[in-house]
């Protein structure tokens, strides 16, 4: 279907966002109990489970584009299963139930559950690359950064743009040793870094959101991230280039084969085609994006980040469980 020319009854409209939340928001409260238990296949199992019962009594007729894997590996949210009770729009979806895992599993910041939208055909499908080179930030960044220059230029021209020195840019990077020499360039320009364990999603949004203390997110991350973080930086706003980043000649067959450029430096635009997607993010851990799961007394407490590309608006949703309805 050409999504342009859709009839607007079709295309996902605002309501669905707050139907999605509802699924963000149980895959993060069955994954709690997991949190700080050194399982993270059980505390995604447990995430999957319930964004997936829940997604299922959804107005929309989704298909995953990034989901858990391939059919064969994931029993459940497998790239290519439909979704949603079939009744409403014909939508992409793009599941995260956590990401970051491990962060849950061993009780650190920064794990969210997230589910992205889009209109049907509208979302890049590259599941055959495992990660992205992916540079993010604000608005200010449009016309000004290239993924192809060196991050001492891009940092220096963002710093510009924001009307700050250079000594105040923070670049948020993955904690990895393959960032090695890209956090060595970084601190050479004189700008900052905040090390992430995990979980580039909520940087790189951080990075495009006003009044965080992070400015740019750079460096090497799962594609699957990437093509969910582009659909939240359309609602933003903000800025965004990405590369595919195969690791071996395989994934470079199979990206080939998939019909995708890896030479090509791709705008969200690439990632994410049309202006009607949605982003909601539910804290599984506390962090800088949204609080984590809480439980005071007979109440458990969520919070999560709804945004929309048509309106451009980021909605905090707090909301309050009665734990009684949750237990098995
Ligand atoms: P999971 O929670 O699925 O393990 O992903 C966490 C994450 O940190 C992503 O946010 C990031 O894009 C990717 O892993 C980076 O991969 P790697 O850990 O292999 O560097």
């Amino acid at each position: 279907m050409n999504t342009d020319t859709a009839p607007l009854m079709l295309q996902p409209d605002r309501n669905l966002a707050m139907e999605l939340v509802r699924a963000t928001e149980a895959a993060a409260i069955r994954a709690w109990p997991f949190i700080g238990r050194g399982d993270k296949n059980a505390a995604d199992g447990a995430a999957v489970d319930a964004m997936r019962k829940f997604l299922g009594t959804v107005n929309f007729d989704g298909v995953i584009v990034i989901g858990e894997g391939e059919k064969d590996k994931a029993p459940m949210l497998f790239n290519g299963e439909k979704v949603g009770n079939g009744r409403g729009p014909a939508c992409d979806i793009a599941v995260d139930p956590i990401d970051g895992t491990s962060l849950t599993a061993a009780g650190r910041q920064n794990a969210i559950s997230v589910i992205a939208v889009s209109d049907r055909g509208s979302m890049l499908d590259a599941s055959s690359v495992f990660y992205m080179d992916k540079i993010v930030c604000g608005p200010e960044g449009h016309g000004v950064l290239d993924l192809d220059r060196p991050i001492g230029d891009n940092i220096r021209a963002l710093a510009k743009a924001k009307g700050k020195p250079v000594g105040e840019i923070t670049v948020a990077v993955l904690d990895r040793p393959r960032h090695a020499k890209l956090i060595e360039e970084i601190r050479a320009s004189g700008a900052g870094t905040r090390l992430m364990l995990d979980g580039d999603v909520a940087g790189g949004i951080n990075a495009a959101r006003y009044e965080t203390r992070i400015d740019l997110c750079a460096g090497i991350g799962g594609s699957p991230e990437g093509i969910t973080t582009a659909c939240a930086i359309k609602a933003l706003g903000g800025f965004m280039q990405a590369r595919l980043a195969p690791g071996t000649d395989q994934e470079i067959q199979r990206a080939k084969d998939a019909g995708l450029d890896l030479e090509k430096v791709m705008t969200v635009d690439d990632m994410v085609r049309g202006d009607n997607t949605f982003f909601v993010a539910t804290g599984v851990t506390d962090g800088g994006l949204v609080d984590g799961v809480r439980r005071k007394g007979p109440i458990i407490r969520t919070e999560s980040i709804v945004l929309r590309s048509r309106s451009g608006t980021i909605r905090r949703v707090v909301a309050e469980h009665l734990v009684e309805k949750w237990l098995d």
